[in-house]
C-alpha cells in the first residue's frame, strides 16, 4: 500500500484562551504548546501510523523548525526524500477557547513555494504509487500538476479541498475521492448544505463534474457519501471533544488507507470515523492520531 501525500507541513502554536481574542483586546492565554501540524503533514503521518508506506512531497522551513518537522516525519515513517527545505516554516497560530471553539492564522511560508517544477520532478514517486492524498494548503498550480501527473499515471486521487477554496473543474473531473466539509462544499458548489436533501444536490452536482465519489464531513453528525451507486449517511463516534484541529486530516489519511485496503466506501468511512473521533479527544493535531494497534482496541 503505497500512499504519496503533495502538500503542507506547519508548525501549530497552540494558546489556550478563555474566549477567541477580540480586535484591540490584549488577551492572557493560560498555556502555550507547540505541535507538528499542517494538513499534509497530518495526513501522511495519520497513513504511515496506520500501516501504509507514506512519501511526503512538500517544503519545510531552512529553519529549526523544518529539521524538527522532517525528523518527526521520518520518526512516524513518513519517507522524507522528496521534502525540500526552503524560507521559513509555515506556522498555525492556533487560539483554543475554554468553550472548545478554535481560530487560526496560518502564515503559509515554505508551503506557498512549493512549484510546479518541484512536483514534476516527483513523477516517477507519483506514478509508482497507489493513491495520491492532496489538500490545498499548498498554491494550486502545484496541485493541478500533482493531480495530472496521478492522472495520466492512472494513480488514484484523493482530495481534501481545504481550507476552502474554488476548484476548476478540469481538477475535480480528475478526483477519484473528494472530501468536503459542509463549509467547502457549499463553496465549491455555490450551493446550500444544511439539509440532507442539499448534502444529496450538492453531491450530485460534483459526481456530473466527474468526481467519482464525494465524502463530506460534518463534525460530530459524521458524514455524508455518494458514489454513481450509493449514498447515505455515517454517524460519528459519540465523544467529548476536547481539540478538533486535525480531526479531518485523520479521517482523509484513514479513509485512504481503508480505502487501500481494498474496503468499500463505506467501511472506510466507518473506519476514518473511529480514527477521527479519538484525534478530538486529544489536545493537539499530531500528537492524538492512534496507531493502527491502538485503533484496534478502541
Ligand atoms: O487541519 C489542521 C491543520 O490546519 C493544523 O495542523 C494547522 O497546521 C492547519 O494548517
Ligand atoms: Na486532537
Amino acid at each position: 500500500m503505497n500512499i504519496i501525500v503533495v502538500g503542507s507541513t506547519n508548525m501549530d502554536l497552540v494558546y489556550l484562551v478563555p474566549h477567541i481574542v477580540k480586535a484591540g483586546e490584549t488577551l492572557h492565554s493560560t498555556k502555550h504548546e507547540l505541535f507538528f501540524g499542517g494538513k499534509g503533514a497530518n495526513q501522511a503521518v495519520t497513513a504511515g501510523q496506520l500501516g501504509a508506506n507514506v512519501d511526503f512531497v512538500g517544503n519545510v522551513g531552512a529553519d529549526d523548525f523544518g529539521e524538527q518537522i522532517i525528523q518527526n516525519l521520518q520518526d512516524k515513517g513518513v519517507n522524507t526524500a522528496a521534502v525540500q527545505r526552503v524560507g521559513m516554516t509555515g506556522q498555525a497560530i492556533i487560539q483554543l477557547a475554554d468553550s472548545g471553539e478554535n481560530s487560526i492564522v496560518l502564515f503559509p511560508g515554505a508551503n506557498f513555494l512549493v512549484t510546479p517544477e518541484q512536483i514534476e520532478e516527483n513523477t516517477e514517486r507519483i506514478a509508482s504509487s497507489d493513491v495520491l492524498l492532496l489538500q490545498l494548503e499548498i498554491p494550486m498550480p502545484a496541485v493541478e500538476t500533482a493531480a495530472n501527473i496521478a492522472s495520466q499515471k492512472n494513480v488514484k486521487i484523493i482530495l481534501n479541498p481545504a481550507p476552502a477554496q474554488q476548484i476548476s473543474d478540469s481538477l475535480l473531473s480528475k478526483v477519484s475521492i473528494l472530501t468536503p466539509n459542509e463549509t467547502e462544499l457549499a463553496i465549491l458548489t455555490g450551493l446550500k448544505t444544511e439539509t440532507e436533501e442539499d448534502l444529496f444536490q450538492a453531491c450530485s452536482l460534483l459526481l456530473q463534474k466527474g468526481v467519482g465519489a464525494v465524502v463530506v464531513t460534518l463534525g460530530a453528525k459524521g458524514a455524508y457519501y455518494m458514489n454513481h451507486y450509493e449514498h447515505g449517511h455515517v454517524q460519528a463516534n459519540k465523544v467529548i471533544a476536547k481539540d478538533t484541529t486535525g480531526a479531518g486530516d485523520a479521517f482523509n489519511g484513514a479513509l485512504t488507507v481503508g480505502l487501500c485496503q481494498g474496503n468499500s466506501l463505506k467501511d472506510s468511512i466507518l473506519y476514518a470515523s473511529t480514527v477521527s473521533a479519538y484525534v478530538v479527544t486529544q489536545m493537539g493535531a499530531q500528537p492524538s492520531i492512534p496507531s493502527s494497534f491502538h485503533v484496534n482496541n478502541i
